[in-house]
């Protein structure tokens, strides 16, 4: 039978690189997206691939769809990307994220009980494992008290994934990602930064002080590690903090990038008092990556480097 890889979310962001970074290996690729956020032309050049216009959430639509494929394909790899990726409305309004996020890995789940995948590959976030402060945060770190719903919901994904593939033969494989930039953008503070500063390159509003500091990974780069690690995985459960190899960028050096590519010698940057940007941001995170280097990866990434590689990009994006 023939081979193929589902990927949820796949129109967005990180899944739209993701599916043209897969192509080659699978006889079919298969995305569910219901284009809140993606856009199918992300995908365009992909020739190996079906795509299904709906709401992951939505159990029957989707079941019908995947018991379809069955007959026809091995769903050999699920890569479960959908989720609410704004963090600032889930805040607001705790539906979004139980949906969008818990409720179609639940309904993905049970879509599968049939015939389930030999893989689940799951994009987790650093925000499951809350404010830590100054701490470096491994896999092992604990307990995970996430600060919003959006962390929350990722948490839950994880544990409601993880007690679900014991009456299976399946492989989880659970990556908490940092930051991630490059495009195409949907979202994210390099968007954010620049698409103010189109409108009006007079001044730029941080949201916070500038000084949170995290890490940011290319797209790209996080890509190449997953299809690593997801090779040489030998237990049934596994996680990894995915990183670079530094301990991030300040919002503000961010913030000054941007307006050295969008903004000019007379654009102002404001700051706010407080040291986050809203309810749930969590002000700076240090990873720990030796798990993801004893694993064998041993390329450096750097932050700084990503952002100002990211800015170019996503402004090319905007303007064009
Ligand atoms: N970008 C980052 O920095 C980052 C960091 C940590 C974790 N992640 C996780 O990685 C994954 C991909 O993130 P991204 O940056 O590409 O975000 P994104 O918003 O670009 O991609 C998510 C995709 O899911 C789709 N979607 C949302 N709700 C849906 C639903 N109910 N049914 C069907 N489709 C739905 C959207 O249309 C979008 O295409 C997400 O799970 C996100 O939480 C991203």
């Amino acid at each position: 039978m023939k081979k193929a890889a589902l990927i949820t979310g796949g129109a967005g962001f990180i899944g739209s690189n993701l599916i043209k970074a897969l192509t080659k290996s699978f006889d079919q690729l298969i995305c569910i997206d219901n284009l809140s956020r993606g856009k199918k032309e992300y995908l365009k050049e992909v020739q190996n691939l079906h795509f299904i216009n709906e709401d992951l959430s939505n159990y029957n639509e989707i079941k019908r769809h995947i018991d379809q494929l069955q007959t026809q394909f091995e769903i050999d790899e699920v890569w479960h990307l959908v989720a609410n990726s704004d963090i600032p409305s889930g805040v607001a309004n705790a539906e979004i994220d139980l949906k969008d996020t818990f409720l179609c890995s639940h309904a993905l789940c049970k879509c599968f009980e049939k015939i389930p995948p030999k893989k689940i590959i799951f994009a987790s976030s650093s925000a499951v494992y809350g404010d830590m402060g100054d701490a470096l945060i491994d896999e092992k770190s604990a307990p995970l008290f996430p600060i919003s719903n959006y962390g929350a919901m990722k948490l839950a994904s994880e544990a409601y994934l993880s007690a679900w593939i014991e009456k299976t033969k399946s492989k989880l494989i659970i990556f908490r990602f940092p930051n991630v930039v490059g495009t195409p953008a949907t979202h994210g503070v390099i968007y954010d930064f620049l698409r103010r500063l189109i409108k009006d390159k007079r001044s730029l509003q941080v949201l916070g002080n500038g000084f949170q500091m995290k890490p940011y990974l290319l797209c790209d780069d996080l890509i190449q590690i997953m299809i690593f690690l997801k090779s040489n995985i030998k237990n049934k459960r596994e996680v990894f903090n995915i990183g670079p190899s530094d301990a991030g960028v300040f919002v503000k050096d961010i913030a000054k990038t941007a307006c050295e590519i969008a903004g000019d010698s007379e654009t102002t940057i404001n700051y706010e008092d407080n040291d986050r940007g809203w309810i749930g941001d969590v002000p700076k995170f240090k990873y720990d990556i030796r798990k993801l280097q004893q694993a064998g990866w041993s390329k450096e990434l750097s932050s700084i480097k990503a952002i100002k590689i990211a800015t170019k990009q996503i402004f090319n994006q905007l303007k064009n």
